[in-house]
């Protein structure tokens, strides 16, 4: 039987460190005396630190234990002898480990045990024993990773300059390819000259579904062999190794498959090429090899090491990472494999150069101590539950991220979780070169205490590069997790600090360089300072409305012609007053449009699937007036019309409108002005753009709205559709709009009217239950439950309290008929939403409550969010009337579609109730 309780804890806390307590506005004037640096403030008045995995883990008991028994004799210490073993046993026999360390962290080291043991000749593989290890050295210790790759990458040139190698181009070091270079590792190379070749698998940042999180893993981190062996065959004898990196720590960790190191292995071995790794992250890498490769779910993580590695010439590993340890590095080769007949004698050199630079090959740089503890680590780090906890705890992580809307590059890899930048500021109007990534990290620091780094185009300088290569530059803001260190608690506060962060992300500050712009891996040492965003709208309403609508644009899933299409159509109708500068506050001297809630002309919409997710977008506006007159209200309108027609000459016909348009825009005007004319534009990918014409059945007098609209029916020929509306009409249903596509195809286009249903508010259940009912009894496709259930998840808690005493908006039915439909209508039910939510926040807690509760797809849930995000302009909780209306429409087959009509808020939201 499933059980709920879940996979016990692989580890316990029995040393604790207590944390500082500092307030945001100390963190604030300790950022500013380190010029705003975060890899300058001091760690000690952190509460998380996710700068860096490396050398961070807290060790475990074990390893101390280990480390206590540390010899610090300056020759042939028996950490030495741990190490060299502690290698051999994990990277090479498998589950026929030899454990020594056992015996010498007991003590029980005799000179039988040196003989049998320590001091064994044994040859041919990434460590000699004994003699050979004198005669052949192939294994050498280092202080840390990075000196393993100055030590090789500068002895390999070296040796190519002398000849070897076998490059036809004698003497100069050739091509590294890489499925990618950590940065000392590419700059290592690169110094000793030779030429850097990435070719990471294509799709890093593609969309990877969220329900497959835990369940398949598309390792993102492979070498991209197709791009290696096309370079290998154009470029014969010029590359001089294939470097897999493992896990990916430069594709955002991600783990590289035992297929593509195999695939890579046999590329290299066809070119006589010597494959090596960067070995940081190889238990880790197992870990994923295990759970998500098919073939290796049975086997155990020391076998899969054992192949991983069976497959390489040689490696660079930093013990910092995988040893579990704060300090250490290790090179090593293939005793007698290609590289060392490439490089004959290379061993002596790099050991010549090992004690000249670090120390002798007894410790070459590590203290005793950290020997014992890295070679401990080296076994502990490969235990099964160990590695189960660690991966889980960083993809749980990103899932409570992804949970909160917060999107992070997916799957997750293996220490970090990565935020994807460019999402979590969908919206915002940031530029790039804003920085604002780094601001992110800043106000991290200063409002929670919480360090990570950005990984973007500040790291990357963006702004220094080509504009060719900026494209490539990833905006990314990374959280590596120290291993062993942090438990959900901290999780749990990192998400809801980075929670918070991205509902006031509009107010995060961009970030400027003061010191060091041009400096090299300047994001240790350049000097910043975060800089507020002018929140203001500095553009004409065409301006600022064409970049909202460009952002939905790409919310909906449009391609760049859509958005230019409906930009366009945007520019035609909005004329000369959109190309008017939005002044600070809305100017009630002039005619104030309602098609939004706070008088700007446009409002959105985005009608979603909740099957499919795919979704249309429209904008609907009023033509502004010169005057605040009825005359010159219908002016604007009718020149609307004919500048559609004319500029949409196939698509456009006023026909249908010039039959009723009389009926609407009567000569004089009507006691009360609301509107002579809207005008929507939708895109949809089948159709292009539709127009639309609103229309308003009071313009001719209150009293006679349900006779104009008889008579336009009437007119375009639908007086059996209109029987079946009056029959609906009951005392408090009021007709209030109009509308018409304005569309030459007959018999798609359609007629709709609109009815307010009036006498309780919109929280009362005999009302939706009422207005349910009328729509099951006329529309084929509307289904009377489903009806009921949207209203009650709109109104939410208020849902029954039926107040009726306090004038708040009514539900509003539309009923749409066609030459398509028949003589039936499509039926769509409207909640005017901001009239019954406190803020906007609650009211998007209420449409993913209902979207949950009616099993949309997961699509349709990501589009509503990315929807909302991309017309906002403040933290949702900071007031209401940015989601205007929400609506659902049935369609045959039980297939539903809600709308969501935005406010662009260009004069800011509504105040609370
Ligand atoms: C993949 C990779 N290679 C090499 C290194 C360099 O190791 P170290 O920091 O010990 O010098 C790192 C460090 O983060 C790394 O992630």
């Amino acid at each position: 039987m499933a059980t709920s309780v879940p996979r016990p804890p692989a580890h316990a806390a029995l040393v604790v460190r207590s944390l500082p307590s500092a307030s945001a506005e100390e963190r604030e004037k300790i950022l500013e005396d380190v010029e705003y640096n975060v890899f300058a403030f001091p760690a000690g008045l952190l509460t998380c630190d996710f700068l860096s995995d490396s050398g961070t883990s807290a060790m475990t008991d074990v390893q101390w234990a280990a480390l206590v028994r540390g010899d610090e004799s300056y020759g042939r210490n028996w950490g030495y002898y741990c190490l060299l073993d502690a290698f051999r046993d994990i990277f090479e026999r498998g589950t026929n480990r030899h454990n020594v360390m056992d015996k010498v962290l007991a003590g029980k080291t005799d000179v039988a045990f040196y003989q049998t043991k320590l001091l064994v000749s044994s040859k041919g593989g990434f460590v000699n024993g004994g003699r050979h290890q004198l005669e052949h050295p192939n294994f050498f210790i280092l202080p840390q990773g990075r000196c393993a790759e100055t030590l090789l990458f500068s002895t390999m040139s070296a040796m190519i300059a002398e000849g070897y190698g076998s490059h036809p181009e004698h003497g100069k070091p050739a091509a590294i390819i890489s499925n990618g270079f950590f940065d000392t590792t590419g700059a290592n190379a690169a110094v000793a000259g030779f030429n850097l070749q990435t070719f990471t698998q294509p799709g890093l940042t593609d969309p990877f579904p969220s329900a497959l999180i835990g369940v398949k893993n598309n390792f993102k981190g492979n070498l991209d062999l197709a791009a290696t062996r096309a370079y290998l065959e154009a470029n014969p004898g010029k590359v001089s190794m294939i470097l897999v990196t493992i896990t990916n720590n430069w594709a955002a960790a991600q783990p590289v498959s035992m297929a593509n190191i195999r695939g890579a292995a046999s590329l290299a071995k066809f070119h006589s090429i010597p494959l090596f790794l960067d070995a940081c992250r190889f238990a880790e890498n197992a870990y994923f090899i295990q759970r998500y490769e098919d073939g290796y779910a049975d086997k155990s993580i020391a076998d899969i090491v054992q192949e991983m590695f069976s497959y390489a010439e040689g490696f660079t590993i930093s013990l910092k990472k995988d040893g579990l340890a704060n300090m250490g590095g290790v090179l090593c080769f293939r005793d007698q494999g290609l590289f060392a007949q490439r490089y004959e004698g290379i061993g002596m050199l790099l050991k010549e150069r090992q004690i000249l630079c670090y120390g002798n090959d007894s410790y070459g740089g590590m203290s005793g101590r950290d020997l014992m503890a890295a070679s401990a680590g080296l076994y502990q780090v490969t235990d099964q539950a160990y590695l189960c906890h660690r991966i889980t705890q960083v993809q749980s992580f990103a899932q409570k991220l992804q949970a909160n809307g917060v999107a992070v590059l997916s799957p997750p890899g293996g220490h970090a979780v990565y935020l994807d930048m460019d999402q979590f500021f969908f919206g915002c109007n940031r530029k790039l070169e804003d920085f604002a990534a780094v601001g992110f990290t800043l106000e991290l620091i200063k409002k929670y205490g919480i360090r990570a780094a950005e990984a973007g185009p500040f790291g990357w300088a963006y702004d220094l590069k080509p504009i060719e290569e900026r494209s490539k530059i990833p905006n990314l803001v990374r959280f590596a997790v120290p291993r062993h260190v942090y438990s959900d608690e901290h999780i749990d506060y990192t998400v809801a600090a980075i929670r918070d962060l991205y509902e006031r992300r509009h107010t995060v500050p961009n970030a400027v360089i003061t010191r060091g712009k041009h400096m090299k891996l300047r994001h240790f040492s350049a000097g910043l300072k975060p800089v507020a965003v002018d929140q203001a709208i500095n553009d004409s309403f065409l301006g600022e409305a064409s970049r909202q609508l460009r952002h939905l644009s790409t919310a909906t899933g449009q391609d760049a012609a859509a958005a230019e299409e409906l930009t366009q159509a945007l520019a035609l109708v909005t004329g000369e007053w959109g190309k008017m500068a939005v002044p600070k506050q809305l100017d009630t001297t002039r005619w104030t449009s309602g098609v939004s809630n706070d008088g700007s002309a446009v409002e959105y919409s985005v009608s979603i699937d909740q099957g499919t997710g795919k979704a249309e977008l429209r904008f609907l506006t009023e033509a502004q007036p010169l005057g605040n007159s009825w005359a010159h209200l219908v002016e604007a309108a009718l020149r609307v019309n004919q500048d559609i027609r004319k500029s949409y000459p196939s698509i456009v016909s006023l026909e249908r409108f010039d039959a009723i348009r009389d009926l609407f825009l009567p000569p004089s005007s009507p006691t009360e002005m609301k509107l002579a004319a809207w005008h929507s534009c939708a895109w949809s990918t089948s159709k292009g753009p539709q127009w639309k014409i609103y229309l308003d059945p009071c313009a001719a007098g209150k009293e006679n709205a349900t006779q104009t609209a008889r008579e336009a029916f009437s007119r375009l020929g639908l007086d059996t559709g209109w029987r079946l509306i009056e029959g609906l009409l009951g005392p408090n249903d009021r007709v209030i709009y109009f509308s018409l596509d304005l569309a030459s195809n007959t018999e798609e286009a359609r007629v709709k009217v609109y009815i307010a249903h009036g006498g309780a508010d919109a929280t009362s259940r005999a009302v939706v239950a009422e207005v349910a009912q009328k729509h099951a009894s006329i529309c084929p496709d509307a289904d009377a439950f489903e009806i009921q259930r949207f209203f009650a998840a709109m109104a939410g808690d208020e849902f029954g309290r039926d107040n009726s005493s306090n004038g708040r908006k009514s539900l509003i039915s539309c009923f749409a008929f066609s030459g398509k439909t028949g003589e039936r209508p499509v039926g769509t039910v409207h909640f005017p939403v901001d009239a019954y939510a406190a803020d906007d926040a609650e009211v998007k807690r209420r449409v993913d409550g209902y979207l949950i509760d009616v099993g949309a797809s997961v699509a349709a849930r990501e589009r509503y969010a990315m929807v909302l995000a991309a017309a906002q302009r403040r933290p949702l909780s900071d007031g209401r009337g940015m989601h205007a209306w929400v609506s659902l429409k049935q369609r045959a087959g039980g297939k539903m579609d809600n709308t969501l009509y935005l406010c662009p808020e260009m004069f800011g939201p509504r105040g609370a109730f």
